[in-house]
């Protein structure tokens, strides 16, 4: 369903910054806003018992986001726990479904039924206190109270994202390899490591479209660098790669390495591309290389600059990237650095007692991603034109989405015709037309699987499709059932990559012992990629989520509306993963009778209809278990049997098989394209079936 334009609101408060979230602004409405009263520094509303508050992206917690604080600023963030506010993304838009006060509402009126979506429009920091304070309040607070304020009402809350969707344009689509299984690791240190990845997968007959290259491929961790000891022969590498279908996707990272010789920075620092300190001079913070410069992606100029170096990757045939590091994250800054020795110096003379020994520790912790040093250089923002410079931390949730930015402007021009993948760690909504995100360093914990899940739908709503977390878990060491449970939900992800953290137990697939259930996972998702694909393109190019949450469409029904760790998929399908422990099934929420599915080593083993309510289901590791609405049909690539995955391209997208619930079933939209070029179109690509 598309968005009606007409139902959203466009408010003005103070004067906001520019941060081309929005794409097609309505005019400004001049009355004041019936939902939500002004406070000093933001907003509040009255929030009834049983309201649920959707939204916020990539954020901890659940898909409702009540009772808790979340503070939307980027963050360098490894431990994502429940007491933490803020993830890698800032992503400020909210969706109240059922009972909403108007704000002149006094105690004794009545609430009324609504679907109200708020998307907060400011670069800087927000807090958004739903129900933390008080449980029936929520607090939205501006460390700048200057922002556009866009307000969409709808009937259903399908119908207030289309509506979002609409105002923040078409989100970004990559190529169909990108679907895929991907490999990583931090890192894979030598082109022969990554030659073994790709040997092992064959031996096993274990599908593999990527493997990514983390720091160790760039000489010394510099930006559009290669490391001639380890990867000197990366051009054969890249080509050895190609002839086995594999893409190699390397990671670029947001500092840019202080090196006299290096041509990256020397260009920067002549042209004056670089984030300045308040007296104007280069700002120096310590990431992966040493010390760096960030370069100044809120300036046009200087984007462009950037963007244009991914060309040193492109000419070599590489056709994929990741972004990271790009909150900014800041290790150390030189200016703080200097104060955390001087202080040291100072207390190593001490006898450390409890307030001088935690003050000491304090130090060196917090000497990373310090909010001082957020404040302590500027950009020359190309959208603020009168204005000298902008202090960073206005502008901070920019500067991810700007990178990518700057990434995929390139991208256009020096491969026009082409997909080129691209993700990046930070984002702000608008980011999302430009590439995916990577849902950051999650830990190979159960209680993450859970994270991944809760948060897809989410992200869908703030225009992230291509999407998903680091299966099996970044840090900490994975077991083999965690790993097997992670794949059996990560085969639905758009994003499907295996990725681990340096110094953590290794993830490689090919490195556990049940490799018929690792194998027969996999093989479900080649099966599933013309169904997961033309979900996909149908959600990017119609404004719509593939994911959504059991409330969106059984919206009477109270206990679908709380269900957490189910979800819908596309129209056709319920997906009920396990994500403890130690648990051969799981109890399921039936919001309407279905047809359940089970399928093993990649073949419909088992198909049963199970009756609204709860039942418990066994799904022994290795099986795949799909939940089937009544009056539709699931598309799959021909048996795995009589074809062997290698990768993307053995998946046969026009000879489909499927399985079907229902006496009538009207026919599947199946969207279908050649998956590389940029040829998008409902009309032209929608078939049938
Ligand atoms: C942080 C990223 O989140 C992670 O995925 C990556 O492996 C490390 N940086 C090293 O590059």
């Amino acid at each position: 369903m598309q968005g009606d334009i007409k139902m959203v609101k466009r408010y003005r408060f103070g004067s906001p910054i520019e941060t081309e979230a929005v794409l097609h602004k309505p005019d400004i409405t001049e009355r004041e806003c019936e939902w939500l009263k002004k406070s000093e520094d933001g907003f509040f509303c009255r929030l009834p018992q049983e309201t649920i508050v959707y939204g916020l992206g990539e954020s901890i917690r659940g898909i409702n986001k009540r009772g808790w604080l979340y503070r939307s600023f980027c963050s360098d963030e490894p431990e994502h726990r429940e007491d933490k506010q803020s993830l890698y993304g800032a992503h400020n838009f909210l969706l109240l479904s059922g009972d909403v006060y108007r704000k002149e509402d006094t105690e004794d009126a009545l609430p009324e039924q609504k679907n109200i979506g708020f998307f907060f429009d400011t670069p800087g920091e927000i807090v958004f206190d739903i129900g933390y304070t008080k449980r029936d309040r929520m607090e939205i607070t501006f460390s700048d109270f200057d922002l556009e304020l866009y307000v969409m009402e709808g009937e259903s809350p399908d119908e207030v994202v289309s509506a979002f969707r609409e105002l923040i344009g078409r989100s970004y689509i990559p190529p169909k390899w990108a679907f895929g299984y991907g490999q990583s690791r931090w890192s894979y240190e030598t082109a022969d490591d990554v030659r073994k990845v790709a040997e092992e997968h064959k031996r096993l007959k274990l599908p593999l479209d990527s493997v990514y290259l983390d720091i160790a491929y760039m000489e010394r961790y510099k930006d559009f660098t290669i490391d001639e000891k380890n990867f000197g022969d990366f051009d054969s590498l890249v080509k050895e790669m190609k002839e086995n279908r594999i893409h190699l996707v390397p990671i670029i990272d947001a500092g840019v390495k202080i090196e006299e010789g290096y041509d990256v920075y020397e260009e920067g620092k002549e042209k004056g591309y670089f984030c300045k300190d308040e007296n104007g001079e280069d700002f120096t913070v310590g990431v992966w290389p040493g010390k760096c410069h960030f370069p100044d992606m809120l300036n046009e100029e200087a984007r462009h600059w950037f963007g244009d170096k991914y060309h040193l990757l492109t000419d070599r045939g590489i056709d994929g990237f990741w972004n990271d590091m790009n909150e900014p994250a800041i290790f150390y800054s030189e200016k703080h650095l200097k104060k955390v020795f001087d202080r040291i110096d100072e207390l190593k003379k001490e006898n450390l007692d409890v307030d001088t020994y935690f003050e000491m520790t304090g130090l060196v912790a917090g000497s990373s991603n310090n909010l001082e040093d957020h404040k302590s250089f500027y950009h020359q923002y190309s959208e603020m034109p009168g204005e000298d410079r902008i202090r960073h931390d206005k502008v901070h949730n920019l500067y991810g989405y700007y990178m990518t930015r700057a990434a995929a402007e390139a991208f256009e021009e020096l491969v026009p015709e082409k997909r080129i993948l691209l993700f990046s760690r930070a984002s702000y909504i608008g980011m999302h037309r430009y590439g995916g995100i990577w849902q950051g360093d999650n830990m190979s914990w159960w209680s993450h699987l859970l994270l991944n899940i809760k948060m897809m739908p989410s992200l869908n709503m703030c225009g992230f499709l291509y999407t998903g977390a680091d299966l099996g878990g970044f840090g900490a060491d994975v077991t083999e059932d965690l790993l097997i449970r992670f794949l059996s939900f990560g085969i639905f992800t758009p994003l499907m990559r295996n990725h681990s953290a340096l110094g953590t137990r290794r993830q490689e697939l090919y490195l556990f012992e049940k490799k018929e259930e690792i194998l027969g996972v996999l093989k479900m998702r080649y099966r599933l990629l013309p169904y997961l694909y033309s979900e996909f393109m149908k959600a990017a190019l119609r404004g719509t989520m593939m994911f959504r949450p059991l409330g969106f469409v059984y919206r009477e029904d109270r206990i679908a509306r709380q269900t957490e760790d189910q979800l819908l998929l596309g129209e056709e399908l319920m997906l009920a993963p396990v994500h403890e422990q130690n648990q051969g099934g799981r109890p399921v929420y039936l919001p309407e009778r279905m047809k359940f599915l089970r399928f093993r080593k990649g073949e419909l083993l088992e198909e049963e209809v199970l009756e609204r309510g709860y039942t418990f289901v066994e799904m022994p590791l290795g099986d795949i278990c799909i939940f089937l609405r009544e009056g539709h049909k699931l598309p799959l690539a021909e048996s795995a049997s009589h074809r062997n995955f290698e990768n993307t391209e053995d998946v046969d997208y026009d000879n489909l098989v499927f399985c079907e619930f229902g006496d009538e079933i009207p026919d599947y939209e199946y969207y279908s394209d050649d998956g590389e070029t940029k040829e998008y179109s409902l009309e032209k690509n929608i078939r049938m079936l």
